[in-house]
């Protein structure tokens, strides 16, 4: 990759590309209710850092990226959703993995793979899901019984200091089976 992939000597590779801070104040998302869906307008910040290497088994070193996403409902200002997690590029392979968790007792590993990138500073887009029937997605026993995560997909775009991304979250909840619980919003780098 390119010299400003490089940081502390380890190399991100096309995930320099997301580190910073962004902004946005585009948001919607559709979530479950018992009566049907609700429609939530919101901002949000999320902070990217370059967080290291890891070396799994001796046999693959993935460059680590480690995100926060703040998400505020535009009607009253309050945080709802928090997110913390990770994204990963092995080089070797040019696969990628996001693995995040957020505080309603449930985690989710998600994994891609790049594809050429010809110039990620000019335009990255990361695309990742958990495997159908896999068990990538882990829930409290509660959730599991009421409001099961089944599946996760997420489109990331970033060109330049413009990012935006869509990312559905298959839900079993009040009778449902595969509600689609999806979040879009266009950001800017704002540090
Ligand atoms: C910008 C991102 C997201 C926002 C703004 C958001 C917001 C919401 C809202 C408003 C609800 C309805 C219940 C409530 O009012 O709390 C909900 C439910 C839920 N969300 Fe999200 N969500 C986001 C992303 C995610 C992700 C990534 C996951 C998991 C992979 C997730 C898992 C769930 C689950 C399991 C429920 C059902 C819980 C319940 O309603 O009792 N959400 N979300």
């Amino acid at each position: 990759m390119t010299d400003n992939s490089i940081i502390d000597g380890i190399d991100y590779g096309p995930l320099a590309v997301l580190i910073g801070t962004w902004t946005g104040d585009n948001g919607l998302d559709v979530a479950p209710e018992s009566d049907g869906i609700e429609q939530n307008p919101y901002y949000e910040t999320i902070t990217f850092e370059a967080a290291g290497d890891v070396t799994n088994a001796e046999q693959r070193t993935l460059s680590i990226v480690r995100y926060h996403q703040v998400v505020q409902r535009k009607s009253n200002d309050k945080v709802f959703h928090d997110q913390v997690g990770y994204w990963l590029w092995d080089p070797a392979d040019n696969s990628i993995v996001e693995c995040f968790t957020i505080p309603r007792g449930v985690a989710v590993v998600a994994n891609g793979t790049l594809g050429e990138v010809d110039d990620p500073w000019q335009e990255l887009v990361l695309e990742v899901r958990t495997d159908p029937g896999s068990d990538w997605i882990a829930q409290t026993p509660f959730m599991a019984a009421n409001a099961s995560t089944t599946g996760f997909a997420h489109r990331l775009t970033v060109r330049g200091d413009n990012m935006s991304y869509s990312e559905t979250t298959l839900l079993d909840i009040y009778e449902q089976s595969g509600f689609e619980h999806v979040d879009e919003n266009t950001l800017q780098r704002t540090g």
